[in-house]
């Protein structure tokens, strides 16, 4: 139904409409006094919209103190972002900003508009505050009329006492916001999440300029502080390996849908999509959605790396390669590519590039475990990929393993496997993505760190270097790991991975 336009006779969104959508006919109600006491009277009590205390509140509440410590006597401001429009009267479904999620346990489609604040006390330590725009009352032209906040639209939202018992923090109307972030912005440090919600953000630079802060140093204050959060996600706490647990289940799940219906995908034509379509209702079903648009490749668009369109068809006899992540309710994502044979029999070609993908992968996994670096992960993976390279007779005439992974003047392998080997997974797909080089490929591993492992072969269709019996395979292997106290736990272990578990599962499912 089109937002605002309400049914025949009834109340829209005037507050919102721009003059030419008021002017359009199509569009405008007449909303009279009697009109409006007769939708506010006779409704029963309201129910709390939640049950009791959140299960992350805690977690988020041990993840704030460690920015507290970080920043004493110093204002962190933390938005969640507002609604963002699809396309003229219809928005995205919300997505609140990572470091919101983070700190406030917040996940699926809550909150929108929400600005975490941890305010400074004067005896040490911050105080919590949650500023959102809670439930309006049925006195309200919001209840009724207003299409992108109001109940009627859009269901009851939490009131700020349903907040305060959810999260255990304190909980205050937005519109107290943008005074309370500002009022003493030239005495105290205050820190912005900048890219959360840009409108807002400048509404707070201009507010804190007016307050005496310096223009000139709010961006590099604030951006110390969304540097912070990335970092603090690097080690998962023992919530979100239970997360990352549970978006791999469903992740699983939604492997195992699509393998069912491979003949399917087949039969029907624009197969991958009927794939695509086939993991997203697993995604939704379980949990959120997807954490990033699923790949679903089959044949030559395997070797486009980031292959979304999804529009082709899949053959008998071909590979399709699926990169798929169910995104939980808590906004934890998974990320796992399987290659599988349509038929459920690799050819001896897909075999052989399968198998050298899978020793690739191998010695990645066998790489993680703390004291290792990050790097070291992809190190050991594209050593492997180069040594079958070379043994294939495709490195330029004289290069070797060790020329070409010489980073300076090598890199001959990278005609075939473009992409890095790892990164962290979590809240993002491509999580702690403001870390430094330093913090984050040059970093020790450590226990509790939760990265992928992925290395691929693409071979594109029309690669006259490459022999032509590969000559349209891609093939990636991507699991999710934690690292452990002595080496690491392939999560994803479980979604089947050598090429003979792969058959065996094509042939059971597919029928
Ligand atoms: N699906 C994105 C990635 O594997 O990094
Ligand atoms: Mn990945
Ligand atoms: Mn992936």
């Amino acid at each position: 139904m089109a937002r605002g336009a309400g049914h025949v006779g009834g109340p829209c969104d005037d507050a919102e409409m721009s003059e030419e959508q008021k002017q359009a006919d199509n569009r405008a109600r007449a909303t009279t006094d009697e009109l409006r006491t007769f939708i506010r009277e006779d409704w029963a009590p309201r129910r709390p919209t939640v049950d009791g205390p959140a299960d992350a509140a805690s977690w988020a509440a041990a993840r704030r103190a460690v920015l507290s410590a970080a920043y004493p006597k110093q204002r962190l401001v933390v938005p969640a972002g507002g609604l963002k429009v699809r396309s003229n009267d219809s928005d995205y479904v919300f997505r609140p900003h990572t470091a919101f999620a983070y700190l406030t346990g917040l996940g699926a489609d809550r909150e929108p508009d929400a600005v975490l604040v941890l305010e400074p006390l004067d005896d040490g330590g911050h105080e919590a505050v949650l500023y959102l725009r809670p439930l309006a009352e049925r006195d309200s032209d919001e209840f009724f009329a207003d299409s992108r906040y109001g109940e009627f639209w859009v269901g009851a939202r939490p009131t700020l006492e349903d907040v305060e018992r959810e999260l255990g923090l304190t909980a205050r109307h937005v519109d107290g916001l943008v005074d309370a972030v500002a009022k003493d912005a030239g005495e105290l440090t205050v820190r912005v999440v900048r890219d959360a919600d840009r409108e807002l953000t400048a509404r707070l630079d201009d507010a804190r300029v007016e307050n005496g802060a310096e223009r000139e140093s709010l961006e590099e204050a604030d951006d110390a502080l969304a540097h912070a959060v990335s970092l603090a996600r690097l080690v998962k706490d023992d919530y979100e390996v239970e997360q990352m647990r549970a978006a791999v289940a469903a992740t699983h799940e939604g492997f195992d849908a699509m393998v069912a219906e491979l003949a399917e995908a087949v039969a029907q034509g624009r197969g991958e999509r009927w794939l695509e379509g086939t993991f997203g209702r697993t995604a939704r079903h379980r949990g959120n959605g997807v954490g990033y648009d699923a790949i679903c490749a089959a044949g030559d668009h395997a070797n486009t790396l980031h292959w979304i369109k999804n529009t082709g068809a899949v053959e008998p006899g071909e590979l399709v390669l699926i990169d798929a992540g169910v995104e939980v309710d808590s906004l934890y994502t998974a990320d796992v590519t399987r290659t599988l044979p349509t038929d459920g029999t690799f050819t001896e070609a897909q075999r052989e590039v399968y198998e050298a993908v899978l020793a690739a992968q191998e010695a990645g996994l066998a790489a993680v475990r703390p004291g290792n670096k990050f790097s070291d992960v992809h190190a050991a993976a594209i050593r492997v990929v180069a040594e079958h390279l070379h043994a294939w007779g495709l490195l330029p005439e004289g290069v070797s393993v060790e020329d070409t992974l010489d980073k300076e003047h090598g890199q001959y392998h990278r005609r075939w496997m473009v992409h890095g080997t790892s990164h962290h997974l979590g809240l993002d797909v491509h999580d702690c993505a403001l870390a430094t080089r330093e913090e984050y490929m040059d970093a020790e591993l450590r226990p509790g760190m939760v990265l992928t492992v992925e290395p691929g072969l693409y071979f594109k269709a029309d690669d006259l270097k490459a022999p032509e019996r590969f000559r349209g395979i891609g093939v990636r292997i991507e699991d999710d790991v934690l690292v452990t106290e002595d080496g690491c736990e392939n999560l994803s272990g479980g979604i089947p991975r050598t090429a003979d578990d792969v058959e065996a599962w094509v042939r059971r499912l597919r029928g």
